[in-house]
């Protein structure tokens, strides 16, 4: 599919408002976000799972600020049509105005159309102050990575009336303050359904549910980038882990039994200056062999002159 129109915070709505479903991958790097981007998705969104996905670590805890506008200004130079939405990381928004500081940085630097913050009702100050800056904000609730310690795992959220009851009161908080969308993370498909219904702006769901006005992957999951488990929320369009290793043992495979590269992959010389070139390197090894020999010589009267000095 070729791509179209950029989107915007505002296209988010209309298609909320047409019953039209809202796609986000995430992506980290240019190539990715240029082939994404050009299947048509409607946002890239650089999210702090990098810390797992890309750099190996066990949580998002450790994922900085200067990692995010890195990798989301490579995303940015790959996507002309996605809007970019990039995570604001653990600690970058400890404070309204410490917010506000980082996710100006995140959009100068890293050329983001939008940033993305954990948290309910706790964040409506911050919003209040980045919308009013002109920085769009896409909230995130339910399971929110970045409080793992204080949930204590990455576990379903508002599974009883009452954290249900809290959910939809921070949903409706952060549409209050200004955010353009919010990201619902682990939670029962009825409860996302449910606060989706009762906001105007879109919900991206991620492990909940059809309810929402639009689904987010994390990409390596939905490609299948890995060999490990996958979690009951992902569907997988894709096996590129299968794929990488095939081509990685077919590769091993040609250099071991000499089968690449051939003379299609080597580049060539032409004849006259093949010749020249071997004329050339014999002169020069006749005047190598000739130092060689001098200074073997002069190595031999100076040990000898050491060992004159130490009585040999
Ligand atoms: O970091 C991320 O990839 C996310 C999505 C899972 C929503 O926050």
């Amino acid at each position: 599919m070729s791509p179209q129109k950029k989107v915007t915070p505002q296209s988010f709505i209309c298609m909320k408002e047409k019953q039209e479903k809202i796609t986000v991958l995430t992506a980290y790097d240019y190539m990715m976000a240029k082939a994404f981007d050009y299947s048509g998705i409607d946002a890239l969104l650089v999210g702090d799972s990098m810390g797992m996905v890309i750099y190996g670590r066990n949580s998002t805890l450790k994922v900085t600020l200067d990692d995010i506008i890195r990798h989301t200004s490579a995303v940015a130079r790959g996507s002309e049509h996605a809007m970019v939405i990039a995570d604001m990381p653990f600690m970058s928004f400890a404070t309204p105005e410490i917010a506000l500081l980082n996710a100006g940085k995140i959009l100068q630097e890293g050329d983001a159309d939008a940033v993305k913050i954990e948290g309910g009702h706790e964040r409506v100050a911050t919003v209040k102050l980045l919308t009013s800056n002109g920085i769009p904000v896409m909230g995130h609730i339910g399971l929110t990575p970045q409080y793992y310690h204080q949930l204590g795992g990455y576990k379903l959220q508002g599974k009883t009336a009452k954290a249900a009851e809290k959910l939809l009161e921070d949903a409706i908080l952060l549409e209050e303050a200004g955010t353009f969308s919010i990201v619902l993370e682990m939670v029962p498909w009825q409860i996302a359904r449910e606060i989706s219904q009762h906001l105007h702006i879109p919900t991206i769901g991620i492990g909940a549910g059809s309810g929402c006005d639009g689904q987010v992957l994390v990409a390596q999951d939905m490609l299948g980038f890995s060999n490990s488990k996958k979690f009951k929320f992902v569907k997988q369009y894709a096996n590129i882990w299968k794929t990488m290793v095939d081509a990685a043992e077919a590769y091993i495979h040609d250099v071991k039994t000499l089968s690449f590269p051939t003379t299609d992959n080597s580049f060539n010389i032409s004849e006259t200056e093949y010749s020249e070139f071997l004329h050339l390197i014999s002169q020069d090894l006749k005047i190598l062999s000739r130092k060689k020999n001098k200074n073997e010589k002069s190595t031999k009267s100076d040990s000898s002159s050491i060992g004159k000095i130490y009585g040999n």
